[in-house]
């Protein structure tokens, strides 16, 4: 497994894959990996010739008041993990090769991300797109695999690609949660044991949700959004950021459940804000 700190010798191995005709992949990461980052590489190389990684906690995505700075990080513990699962390249850069002094150019993509993460982290995406905008052109992949774990991250990154003709396929890979149902996260860890038993709140208002709109026909999304927020304020420690009921491609807010539904989850459980999603489909309506 290659190691790369720049830009440049990022550049030197692909530019040599390349030559050889071989498919490269990229998953883009933020480090501290768990069984979702790992999911992510091994599908990456069902995808690709050569799996690439990048490792980067990107301060453009976090805001003034957010956890820049106590993000996870274990550089070696992940180094160690990525080649377990044959990683070929892993690209870790500093702050600086990523944002070099004179940065001035940013990536929005508009209306996607006016709801969920991106009412209350308004300038997440934005600093989100700009880095998955700079890998791509670093590491030039033929196709990216992104966790549905971050719903709105990865459709937001499909309308940028088609949007501004990035020659590379998205890939998106369902959640890998822990046996309770908890979506696996880096953030899990800020978690204490009591506030680990609460983060179940995310899980088990989406079984209710399903249960609700699939057994129960519950059909009108303010009286689901309703349950939900009881469901989830029952638990200790929890404060709802959002409860999202919506369309999974355009990503707008619905009143009424049609045949695909979203519904999304940001909880803060104590000062740790969690995520989770479902997609529900109603398989019968649409026959
Ligand atoms: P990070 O949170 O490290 O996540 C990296 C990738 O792992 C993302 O595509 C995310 O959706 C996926 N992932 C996280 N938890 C998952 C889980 N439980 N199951 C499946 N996939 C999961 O997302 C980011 O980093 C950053 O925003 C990034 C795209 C790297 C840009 O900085």
């Amino acid at each position: 497994m290659k190691i790369v700190e720049t830009k440049k010798a990022a550049r030197e191995i692909i530019r040599k894959w390349k030559r050889r005709g071989l498919r490269i992949g990229l998953v883009p990461t933020m480090g501290y990996f768990h069984e979702g980052h790992l999911s992510l590489m091994d599908k990456c190389h069902e995808l690709a010739d050569k799996v690439a990684v990048s490792l980067f906690v990107n301060p453009a995505q976090f805001a003034p008041n957010e956890d820049l700075s106590s993000y996870p990080r274990d550089r070696e513990r992940d180094l160690a993990l990525a080649d377990r699962h044959n990683v070929d390249l892993v690209f870790i850069p500093g702050d600086k090769e990523m944002y070099a002094p004179g940065h001035k150019t940013w990536v929005t993509v508009e209306g996607l991300t006016s709801e969920m993460c991106g009412r209350s982290r308004p300038t997440h995406f934005c600093g989100v797109a700009t880095v998955v905008t700079k890998l791509f052109n670093i590491i030039t992949p033929d196709v990216a695999v992104f966790g549905e774990k971050d719903f709105q991250q990865l459709q937001v990154i499909r309308r940028m690609t088609h949007d501004l003709d990035m020659p590379v396929e998205i890939v998106g890979h369902p959640i890998v949660r822990e046996p309770d149902g908890l979506a696996m996260s880096s953030r899990n860890s800020y978690l204490s044991k009591e506030e680990r038993r609460s983060a179940l709140c995310l899980s088990q208002a989406l079984d209710l949700a399903e249960h609700l709109v699939k057994q129960q026909g519950i059909r009108n999304c303010s009286d689901l959004r309703q349950a939900l927020a009881e469901k989830i304020e029952a638990f200790p420690f929890a404060g709802i950021d959002y409860i999202f009921t919506g369309d999974p491609e355009t990503l707008e807010s619905q009143d009424t459940i049609n045949n695909k539904l979203l519904v999304a989850l940001a909880v803060f459980v104590g000062a740790t804000r969690l995520i989770d999603n479902r997609v529900i489909t109603l398989e019968a309506d649409t026959k």
